[in-house]
């Protein structure tokens, strides 16, 4: 049976739809399948040269399948993401080998084809051999989420399936390449992303989004991640040579095995800490923090040049190791560790033998 929802559809396309682009004239797959490759990211005045050209040049898929791949590039040229005619060539191809010329008519046999996914196989079923199948390109999941209010980010898998579950049950048995075409066309021209015309959209008695007066807000975006945030202390050791104290990083975690600064918790006293472990500071400089982010958190990393009056023997448990700056070893770096190093290097200590007194802490760490 005809839901009053594609009824509203097909009424709307009978009067409005666009009926007149060049692959919807003498339809074919062959034809149908061009044309939703080209509109799979691109809009359909840019499409209709290109599918001219196409067109002429290979009028047939054996045509198409039997052309080098740097003519199919080059007629693609303008045309962009160019995995899209690397994938049309071998969709060709298999098309020709596998089944002969012809392609299949079930979305399941187009789904497993290169470049062919879930919607543009049901536009190609629907248009093409005019079967009942449903479409789930970005303006139908707009006009679906909206219709019906669906929460959530549509590459979301449980968002996804409701959007599909919807599209396959308005999808009518009879004048399904009707009904495909409106909703990419309604989805294009009314219920656009920023301006939705519903005073004009044949859906608007229905449409849940509309009632509520918020049709903006589906579909829902991308959900930003809240990373946590950690702050460290980077504690740059400098001995009276100018070298630099490294850490090798336990194997696991982050810079698993590379080879770091001392790290210390943000609130630590780095000055007591450098003098606890190795000895006397002659200067300490804290420099401005900033923000490293991780895949699963953000660092903010002070780091704070220390000064110390000796060259002393690293302690502790982790392999460590004195750094020249001017004469880098070859050593993996953390990625942050690497651009404090080069600074460093900019400053050549080596050139100043003469140190100022702490700026920061003044008083003694060992008076508790
Ligand atoms: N976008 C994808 N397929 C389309 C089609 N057949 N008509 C208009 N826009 C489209
Ligand atoms: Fe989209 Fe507005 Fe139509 Fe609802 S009424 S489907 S929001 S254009």
């Amino acid at each position: 049976m005809t839901s009053s929802f594609s009824k509203s559809v097909l009424t709307w396309f009978d009067k409005h739809g666009r009926k007149h682009l060049p692959w919807q004239q003498d339809i074919s797959a062959y034809r149908v399948w061009l044309s939703e490759i080209m509109l799979q990211q691109t809009q359909v005045t840019t499409v209709i040269p290109y599918f001219e050209r196409f067109i002429a040049q290979f009028p047939t898929v054996q045509s198409l399948a039997a052309a080098p791949i740097d003519e199919v590039l080059h007629l693609w040229t303008g045309l962009g993401y160019y995995a899209r005619a690397r994938n049309l060539h071998k969709c060709a191809q298999t098309v020709v080998n596998q089944y002969s010329g012809e392609f299949p008519a079930t979305v399941e046999a187009l789904a497993e084809l290169p470049g062919i996914g879930r919607s543009t196989a049901g536009a190609i079923v629907s248009i093409a051999f005019q079967k009942r199948a449903a479409i789930l390109d970005g303006n139908v999941k707009r006009v679906l989420a909206r219709y019906h209010a669906v929460e959530g980010w549509p590459a979301q898998l449980d968002v996804a399936k409701q959007l599909w579950e919807i599209a396959e049950t308005y999808t009518p048995k009879t004048r399904a390449n009707h009904y495909t075409q409106a909703m990419m066309d309604m989805g294009a021209t009314l219920c656009t992303r920023s301006k939705p015309k519903c005073e004009e959209c044949p859906l608007r008695g229905g449409c849940i989004a509309y009632a509520q007066g918020n049709p903006k807000d589906y579909p829902g975006k991308k959900p930003k991640k809240t990373l946590p945030e950690k702050s460290v202390q980077l504690l740059m050791l400098r001995n009276t040579a100018g070298d630099l104290l490294l850490q090798q990083r336990p194997a696991q975690g982050i810079w698993g095995g590379l080879w770091s600064f001392p790290e210390l918790a943000i609130d630590a006293d780095a000055q007591e800490y450098a003098e606890d472990h190795y000895g006397k500071v002659i200067e300490l400089e804290e420099w401005n923090s900033y923000r490293h982010t991780f895949s699963h958190y953000h660092l903010d990393i002070t780091p704070v040049l220390i000064q110390l009056a000796k060259s002393p023997r690293a302690i502790g448990e982790a392999a460590t190791h004195w750094y020249n700056p001017h004469q880098p070893d070859a050593l993996g770096l953390a990625a942050p560790v690497k651009k404090l190093l080069e600074k460093l290097a900019q400053l050549d200590p080596r050139a100043t033998k003469t140190f100022a007194t702490p700026k920061r802490k003044t008083t003694s760490s060992k008076s508790k």
